[in-house]
């Protein structure tokens, strides 16, 4: 099987943070499982170097932009090595091998006829590179993603035909319903390309920091054409080695950049008559320690140091562990440390270690041979129940689940140890029980090490090595099948599998890193927008924190649905103040706005206003589940509007 994939190509007027880290590692364990199962495995990722936003940063600190996306570009090198990422190749969209190919793609569109030439003459987002019109903005202007103001254009530009393409598009999403995972962002997706596709502006001409176009060199390509070119470009010729790998397999992004993937992107790709990628999937956004991640909280979790301070399994395998892939997610160090202790140096560490000081102890050693099946079968049969689960879950690129039931083998492998009580199966002299036993924990361990190196490639080779399985570097050890262990290997006194972090090293750590301990005042205002919510976050909060929530008994006085949205709902709150506030909910899927009249909900007041659809939301209903299910939370009796929730 062939399997290609992809992260989103990063802007290069920021440096590598956790959100990027995030995408990269995800796309780094799944390309490393893939290799264990003997896949032919190629996974992309790189750098978008052209646009406005790029161009305007270099301007700001008065460099040139060559010069100055050379500088910005060695980090993100430097951070994928130290976060043991092992992507098979890195494009920059500076490269000639991009330039000319993406020239090569325009014109295969131009040549379908779905280019043609006008005057675009509408608003732009610098931050997003995306184009907006006058009922997507908030009041004053404003971004709807960043709040920020927009730009008026007027310039003549090429545009792409993508009007065309929603009856293709959506014909395609209802032929192949796996091109968009998770499915709810299916819903969105497809609730986008119905409300309408207008034809897309393609180049630029007021700047000149990108790719120009075939034959007509006073535009440049607009940069999400010449971005999203690169997982085609990347792999050079049509024909060439590297071509069997189209078209992509899985193509990871994040929620805020789905559209442009799971519409722009197949349109280009129809136009020029390509294949389409299989799967788009996007994940959540993450916050930390429930704020939304900005520059100065960047500093604090920089991916590198992180890697340096904790090592760069224990970061992969907490943002792999920890979140639900897919969903929004939280990022602390406390959680951090005690993912690891539990899950790892508690569980499959403490395993390992009793087991080969058990198999010294008593059986002189050295791994015995395979023992009949029947002997003791528990474990090989939980292995066999698991195995299919674990490689679903990561074909459906759900590497938590996966996560969930190996560890789970963990346990169960140290309950087993606690019954079987090889130590008095050696007192009572029963050799075969005895042996039996310690083979299939050994087994156990050598499984789960190796299913577990695509998360903490360093650790599970380090434990596979006292097993008596060393992995070639460059190599993943190949996925396991029951009974591979090595038989005869002399088994060395152990040494930790996965050294827990004590209480002191984490504090020095933390220390190290410049974290404010848990319990200290909040820093930064909690999230104002949706595009960045709270997830539930394990990090301990002092009362005093939780006290600054301004939570209230409310009743919804109106409710209606948001135009084009079918989350979204507009609803006026009676918080016990002299007018009702505007509260724009997304709990559309869940609840009729007829349904919601009168009713009695926990309201957070003092939440900065935030603009969804052009509309100002001055409050958030609590709620808890998933968009279709979701219930608002509710008291279980009579509660004056306004009561303060505490
Ligand atoms: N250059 C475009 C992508 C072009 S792909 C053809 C871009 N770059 S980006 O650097 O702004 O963002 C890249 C990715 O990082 C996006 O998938 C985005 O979702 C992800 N993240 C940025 N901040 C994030 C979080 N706070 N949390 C999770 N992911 C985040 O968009």
């Amino acid at each position: 099987m062939r399997f290609y994939i992809t992260t989103p190509i990063y802007y290069v007027n920021d440096v590598p943070h956790l959100g990027t880290a995030y995408t990269t590692i995800a796309a780094d364990v799944l390309a490393r499982h893939h290799r264990q199962r003997g896949d032919d495995t190629h996974f992309l990722t790189g750098l978008d170097e052209h646009g406005l936003k790029v161009e305007r940063a270099a301007q700001e600190l008065g460099e040139s932009t060559a010069a100055y996306v050379e500088r910005m570009a060695a980090p993100f090198r430097e951070t994928w090595a130290a976060l043991d990422v092992s992507y098979d190749d890195f494009i920059r969209t500076t490269e000639v091998r991009h330039k000319e190919r993406v020239g090569r793609l325009w014109s295969r569109v131009r040549k379908s006829g779905d280019i043609y030439e006008g005057v675009y003459e509408d608003w732009y987002c610098v931050a997003c590179e995306a184009y907006y019109t006058q009922k997507d903005l908030g009041e004053g202007n404003v971004c709807p993603v960043h709040g920020r103001p927009v730009e008026r254009l007027k310039e003549p530009s090429y545009f792409f035909r993508l009007s065309a393409y929603e009856a293709r598009l959506l014909a395609h999403y209802d032929a192949h319903p796996e091109f968009v995972a998770p499915e709810s962002r299916m819903n969105e997706v497809k609730a986008f390309v119905k409300g309408g596709l207008r034809d897309l502006s393609i180049s630029r001409t007021t700047f000149t920091w990108g790719v120009p176009v075939p034959d007509d060199p006073r535009h440049i390509m607009y940069v999400w054409f010449d971005a999203l070119a690169n997982y085609l470009t990347a792999l050079g010729d049509e024909g060439g080695p590297a071509w069997r790998f189209w078209p992509p397999t899985l193509q990871l992004v994040g929620k805020d950049i789905l559209r442009f993937h799971a519409v722009y992107w197949p349109a280009f790709l129809m136009s020029a008559g390509l294949e389409v990628p299989h799967r788009i999937f996007a994940h959540g956004w993450l916050t930390v320690n429930g704020q939304k991640m900005s520059k100065s909280l960047r500093n604090v979790v920089e991916p590198r140091a992180l890697a340096r301070e904790y090592g760069a399994d224990a970061v992969r395998f907490y943002l792999m562990r920890e979140i639900a892939f897919g969903q929004d997610g939280d990022f602390s160090h406390d959680a951090l440390v005690a993912r690891w202790n539990s899950d790892l140096a508690d569980n499959v560490g403490n395993l390992a270690n009793r087991t080969i000081s058990l198999a010294r102890k008593l059986l002189g050693g050295r791994i015995p041979a395979r023992p009949p099946a029947a002997a003791d079968p528990v474990l090989e049969q939980a292995f066999g129940e698991a195995l299919p689960k674990i490689e679903a879950a990561l074909e459906a690129a759900m590497p938590h689940r996966a996560l969930d039931e190996i560890l789970a083998l963990g346990r169960l492998g140290n309950l087993h140890v606690d019954r079987r009580a090889p130590w008095s199966l050696a007192k009572d002299g029963k050799k075969a029980e005895l042996e039996a036993c310690l083979w299939n924990v050994l087994e156990l361990c050598r499984v789960i090490a190796v299913m577990l190196a695509p998360f903490v490639p360093s650790h599970a080779r380090g434990l596979l090595g006292q097993l008596g399985h060393s992995v070639d570097p460059g190599h993943e050890p190949r996925w396991p099948r029951w009974g591979e262990l090595a038989a005869g290997h002399e088994l060395a006194a152990p040494a930790p599998a996965f050294p827990k972090f004590a209480p002191e090293r984490s504090a020095e750590i933390l220390s190290r890193l410049g974290v404010t301990p848990p319990g200290a005042p909040l820093t930064a205002p909690l999230p104002a927008s949706p595009e960045a919510p709270a997830a539930p976050g394990t990090a301990r909060i002092a009362y005093e924190d939780f006290a600054r929530v301004e939570l209230r008994a409310g009743e919804i006085v109106s409710a209606e649905r948001v135009p084009k949205s079918d989350k979204l709902l507009r609803l006026q709150v009676n918080v016990g103040e002299a007018a009702p506030r505007q509260v724009v909910a997304g709990i559309g899927k869940a609840y009729a706005p007829e349904a919601l009249l009168g009713k009695r909900v926990a309201v957070v007041c003092n939440l900065a206003p935030a603009k969804l659809m052009g509309l100002v939301s001055e409050g958030m209903l609590l709620a808890a589940g998933e968009p279709g299910t979701l219930k608002l939370v509710a008291f279980d009796g009579d509660v004056a509007v306004g009561t303060r929730i505490k």
